[in-house]
């Protein structure tokens, strides 16, 4: 499965759920996440996020995001439409520890 990161806490560009084939992105308030039992591994959204917020979970670092798209994708509303990016989203797309600090 692929999984959304911490790049699209507080920017939510969501240009990734226009290209998923099988519409498994779920929204919270400031992040989406991948249901990884839905996700069929085609690696379309990767290049679409601006905040290169999507990996697969095989890439390093990625065990942590596995449980959070895990658990949330099971709590969160489906999203299949594109919607506008939270407000101030380009200033923080880098920004370090918004997981900590933003996450809800
Ligand atoms: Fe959807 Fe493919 Fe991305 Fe999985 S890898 S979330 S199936 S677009
Ligand atoms: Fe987030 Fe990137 Fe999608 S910022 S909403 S994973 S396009």
């Amino acid at each position: 499965t692929y999984v959304v990161t911490e790049a699209c806490i507080k920017c939510k560009y969501t240009d990734c759920v226009e290209v998923c084939p099988v519409d498994c992105f779920y929204e919270g308030e400031n992040m989406l996440v991948i249901h990884p039992d839905e996700c069929i591994d085609c690696g379309v959204c990767e290049p679409e996020c601006p905040a290169e917020a999507i990996i697969p979970d095989t890439e390093g670092g990625a065990d942590k995001w596995l449980e959070v798209n895990t658990k949330y994708a099971s709590e969160w509303p489906n999203i299949t439409q594109k919607i506008d990016p939270l407000p101030g989203a380009d200033d923080c797309v880098e920004e370090e520890g918004k997981f900590e600090k933003y996450f809800s």
